[in-house]
């Protein structure tokens, strides 16, 4: 392996550390805590761990967690009334709910209910647009994390070419964005890009995130190049036993480690980051809502 591991878990526990350094201050010197409400509708087992950890990493670093689970046949109108509430609760700076919602909530607009200056999952369509036209936002999560990770590793983006595989609304297209916002030439590629491999080789940064098992190996890499794996894959392990499974990423890490300057494992890599920049976000949303300066180097 000659490529340099980028340690996501590390970063994740230095950015929780900034975060609950700001939430301190806010206590001390305005007597403010910042809160984050996470809802939760149906019993999603996945959503339910996701759930679970937001709320002990936001009590961990001193914030006010709100969770509000709700049942699976919940109307629409009952949740657009709860997000009503905490748009205009004081006590509450961030709101996240939970996807996917069951099929019989429209996802965009609960979405697009959630107070902009409030979501802090950076989905709400003014923050979409905000990002897009380069002005300041609520910035998704997880291409947040991989933003702060690859500035740290290169200190400046400009002028790199990246290339970013998947154009989801969460992770591929304001991944894109804010890697144009930082001046590097960006290429979104997607299962009908030709010649794929040929494109990413081209790329200094390549962000990988197409939810497919190591689909994109050492062939696909430059020499030198940054690789950032977004991927989670659950596939099976047998060698490590009968009916084991196990995480990989949609880089294939062996090979790629041997080509790549600096590579993201999985796990331990992007996945950690985004509870971390979702403590972020809270933190910024608070410093806004109450016209104070917001912390440095935990947003975009
Ligand atoms: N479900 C999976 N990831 C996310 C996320 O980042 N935000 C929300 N709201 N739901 C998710």
């Amino acid at each position: 392996m000659a490529a340099q591991l980028i340690d996501g878990k590390a970063f994740a526990a230095s950015v929780r550390k900034q975060v609950a350094v700001h939430v301190r201050r806010l206590k001390v010197h305005y007597n403010i805590v910042p809160g984050l409400a996470v809802v939760l509708v149906g019993e999603d087992p996945a959503s339910e761990v996701y759930v679970r950890n937001k709320g002990k990493q936001t009590i961990e670093v001193g914030m006010n967690s709100f969770e509000h689970k709700l049942p699976a046949d919940t109307s629409e109108a009952d949740l657009l009334k709860l997000i009503d509430d905490l748009n205009k609760d004081p006590a509450v700076h961030g709101i996240l709910c939970q996807l996917p919602l069951p099929d019989h909530l429209n996802e965009d607009l609960i979405i697009n209910s959630i107070a902009p200056d409030k979501d802090v999952d950076g989905f709400h369509i003014s923050n979409v647009g905000l990002l897009g036209t380069g002005q300041k936002s609520m910035v998704p999560c997880t291409p947040l994390g991989c933003l702060m990770m690859l500035r740290d590793h290169h200190g400046s983006l400009s002028g790199l070419n990246a290339v970013v595989v998947g154009r989801s609304n969460i992770v591929g297209k304001p991944m894109a964005n804010l890697l144009l916002n930082d001046s590097c030439t960006v290429i979104i590629a997607h299962s009908r890009t030709k010649n794929i491999e040929a494109l990413c080789k081209q790329a200094d940064i390549l962000v990988a995130a197409v939810g497919r098992p190591e689909m994109i190996n050492a062939d696909w890499i430059k020499s030198g190049a940054t690789v950032i794996d977004v991927g989670i894959n659950r596939i099976p392990a047998p060698e490590k036993g009968e009916g084991k499974m196990k995480l990989v990423g949609d880089v294939d890490f062996a090979s790629a480690s041997d080509v790549a300057g600096a590579i993201t494992p999985v796990p331990g890599g992007v996945g950690p980051m985004t509870i971390a920049c979702l403590l972020a976000n809270t933190v910024t949303a608070c410093c806004r809502a109450n016209d104070l300066e917001e912390p440095e180097g935990l947003t975009a």
